[in-house]
């Protein structure tokens, strides 16, 4: 087991990874400092990793929560459900939320963890990459809202991370290579040599060895630890874990949020914004085509999608969150393993970028 400290002052905890975490009580258990537990999960999950969970927490008498599986059911409604039963059940504010799935159930229940009594104690279990390396860590949690997605959250810290690698065993092959893309990110913005050891290692991980995805999951949440840990609550520097989510999110929003995973999006983001630090930020022309080399090797798509016009996907850009006073910011990169957040960007180089990854595609 790997463990890794994301310090906070008195909201420090650990991020455990390793292969069978979920059998273990010792990983699991001494997290909890609470008499009620209650595991939410989804209809997905439930059947492949519940009973483990509740057998090793068995000395608590755990109870079960199961909600439908799907990014639209990150909702107030569905959260509310939680809620509904942790009062119904008698749940006080000394209890522990355990949140067993992927982003989606990470992000509900750590919300509801955040609001229930004005906040109880939650342990998150991701069971898909990329909540082992992102949305577990960190503390952001949110539902959606029908005029925007995580537009209603808070930041709450969990009491501790477990990963337990085997679970990607069961994880469809796309959703691996969407979590995939987050990890190459952290190499691009804040280690060259991780990066490169991606580069040896990208067909082991591919095929799940279980050290390569330790090693690579331990240094994505290293880095993103280290990240949280200087800028917590987005301020500033937490900003650079966005590379390649303003153009991902425009992709998404240009797609209806059907079609694409968030990291196929990404994916192409981080290409565009590789290329346009190529033209002004005088990154190495190598770097974009190392990057997409290896996003090919994860599996992950290299240009946009048809269909989307430059100037719609220009359009969408603003909508980002990164965006102040109506003027677009981006992250870029100065060089491999060095990101910078700036709003000093040429139009006329963004839409040379955005146009060599748009296939096809009119200024329409
Ligand atoms: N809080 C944050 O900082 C943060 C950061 C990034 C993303 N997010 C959020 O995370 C969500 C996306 O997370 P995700 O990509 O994990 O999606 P997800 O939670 O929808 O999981 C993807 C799919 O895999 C299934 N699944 C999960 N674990 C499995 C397993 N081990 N075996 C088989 N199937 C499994 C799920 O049921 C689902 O169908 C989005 O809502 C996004 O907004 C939050």
């Amino acid at each position: 087991m790997r463990e890794i400290t994301v310090n906070l002052g008195d909201r420090s905890y650990p991020i455990r990874v390793g292969h069978g975490l979920l059998d273990s009580t010792q990983a699991l258990a001494g997290l909890i400092a609470a008499p009620r537990v209650l595991v939410v999960t989804n209809s997905v999950v439930a059947p492949l990793y519940l009973p483990r969970v509740m057998q090793v927490l068995q000395s608590w008498a755990p109870e079960s929560h199961i909600m439908p599986d799907g990014e639209q059911y990150k909702t107030l409604e569905v959260m509310n459900g939680i809620i509904t039963r942790l009062l119904e059940r008698g749940f006080g504010r000394d209890s522990c939320l355990i949140a067993l799935g992927g982003g989606v159930v990470g992000d509900i229940t750590g919300f509801a963890a955040a609001t229930y009594q004005r906040g109880i104690q939650y342990v998150q279990v991701p069971t898909t990459l990329l909540a082992q390396v992102d949305s577990s860590v960190g503390g952001k949690t949110a539902v959606n809202h029908p005029l925007g997605k995580n537009m209603i959250g808070a930041f709450h810290q969990p009491a501790g991370v477990i990963a337990d690698t085997s679970t990607l065993a069961t994880l469809p092959r796309r959703e691996l290579s969407a979590g995939m893309a987050e990890v190459i990110k952290y190499g691009l913005i804040a280690d060259a040599e991780f990066f490169a050891w991606l580069e040896r290692e990208m067909d082991a991980l591919m095929k799940l060895a279980p050290e390569a995805l330790e090693y690579a999951i331990e240094t994505s949440c290293r880095i993103k630890a280290r990240v949280v840990e200087i800028d917590e609550r987005e301020s500033g520097l937490r900003a650079i874990l966005n590379l390649g989510h303003t153009v991902g999110h425009a992709i998404e929003t240009a797609l209806d949020y059907g079609e694409w995973l968030h990291g196929e999006a990404v994916a192409v983001g981080m290409l565009m914004a590789a290329d346009l630090s190529c033209r002004g930020q005088g990154l190495d022309p190598e770097v974009p085509a190392r990057l997409r080399a290896l996003l090919q090797r994860a599996g992950l798509p290299v240009e946009a999608p048809s269909g989307i016009g430059q100037d719609r996907l220009r359009q969408l850009m603003n909508v980002d969150k990164k965006t102040r006073s109506g003027r677009l910011r981006l992250v870029l990169l100065r060089r491999l393993g060095e990101a910078i957040v700036t709003d000093d960007v040429d139009e006329h180089r963004l839409h040379e970028s955005m146009g060599r990854f748009l296939p096809g595609s009119g200024r329409n």
